[in-house]
């Protein structure tokens, strides 16, 4: 019998989001570069009667507990494919804001989906990627980290060729946001417009930024077309982007559909330097540094 598993996986940045319309299925086909950065959410999980799952840790109390939790779900879902009786007890241990644009859910689910394979020593002929794909857009992404193209509704990736490292400011906000209603004030703004959104595409100078590692390039580069939806619901959002802006972050954007704020900086050093500085932005619960891109899910310990 197999002791404790621990699995910690990142959050994200999209380093461009390109929307395109409302499809029948209430998605939206996505052109996405994914890029995992160094804030983890942590699983640690142990055979024990019944499936229950724990959490804590940073927002743990916005987290949905119970069988609709996404770490819940992953390991219910991996216990039927593998046709086993689910008999796990986990506790989430939360880095990643809750409801913030940085994936944290999709991260709990990627992280329980291989702690669930550890555990059980599942055979490998079950596909971790597509249940992830089963259980969000976002968490085929979570599982593999790195640096990757998303398109179809992000679930569909491309590895991308990325030198270096990036180092990174993240301002969580006070307030969070849900995605579907930035995806759908999105619509509604393109409505009220008249536009008919183009097929999305990935901009050939971000990829070529992140081949070259040219971080002024990156930063010039970034691009989000949910940003206009998430400052309209939460218009402080501006301020945010504008500070860290004037504190000379290269790049500025809203992570995902918000309300997480991502700065691209020079280096380690300069990162430390804006996020000290912007903790004295009244619209900033609190500040991170992080570098990507990073691994996706991985175990931490065993034993
Ligand atoms: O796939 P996931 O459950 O993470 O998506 C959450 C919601 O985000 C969807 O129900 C949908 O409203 C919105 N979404 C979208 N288009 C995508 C991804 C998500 O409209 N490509």
């Amino acid at each position: 019998m197999t002791g404790t598993i621990r699995v910690r996986a990142p959050g994200k940045v999209n380093l461009a989001l390109s929307v395109g319309p409302l499809r029948a299925d209430g998605y939206h086909d996505l052109a996405t570069v994914f890029h995992a950065v160094s804030l983890y959410d942590e699983i640690e999980v142990a055979e024990g009667a019944g499936l229950q799952v724990m959490v804590s840790g940073e927002g743990a109390d916005l987290v949905e507990p119970g069988p609709a939790n996404l770490a819940h779900r992953a390991l219910a879902l991996l216990a039927e494919r593998a046709e086993i009786r689910p008999d796990v007890h986990a506790t989430l241990v939360k880095a990643i804001p809750v409801a913030a644009g940085m994936a944290g859910g999709s991260a709990d689910a990627a992280a329980a989906l291989a702690a669930g394979a550890a555990l059980w020593r599942t055979r490998a002929e079950i596909d971790l990627t597509s249940l992830a794909a089963d259980l969000g857009s976002d968490v085929p992404f979570a599982l593999r980290g790195g640096t990757a193209v998303g398109t179809g509704r992000g679930e569909r990736l491309t590895p991308v060729l990325c030198r270096g490292e990036f180092h990174w400011v993240l301002a969580l906000s006070r307030t969070t946001l849900s995605t579907p209603a930035v995806y759908a004030e999105l619509d509604r703004l393109r409505g009220d417009r008249g536009e008919e959104p183009p097929p999305p595409v990935v901009p050939d100078d971000l990829m070529q930024a992140l081949r070259d590692g040219d971080a002024r390039a990156l930063g010039r580069a970034l691009s989000n077309d949910l940003q206009e939806a998430a400052i309209s619901l939460r218009p402080e959002l501006s301020r945010v982007l504008e500070a860290g802006t004037d504190l000379g972050a290269l790049g500025a954007l809203v992570s995902g559909s918000g309300p997480t704020c991502a700065f691209l900086a020079r280096d380690a050093d300069h990162a430390l330097d804006i996020a000290a500085a912007l903790t004295a932005t009244p619209e900033i619960r609190s500040v991170r540094c992080a570098r990507g891109p990073v691994p996706g899910a991985r175990v931490v310990t065993s034993g």
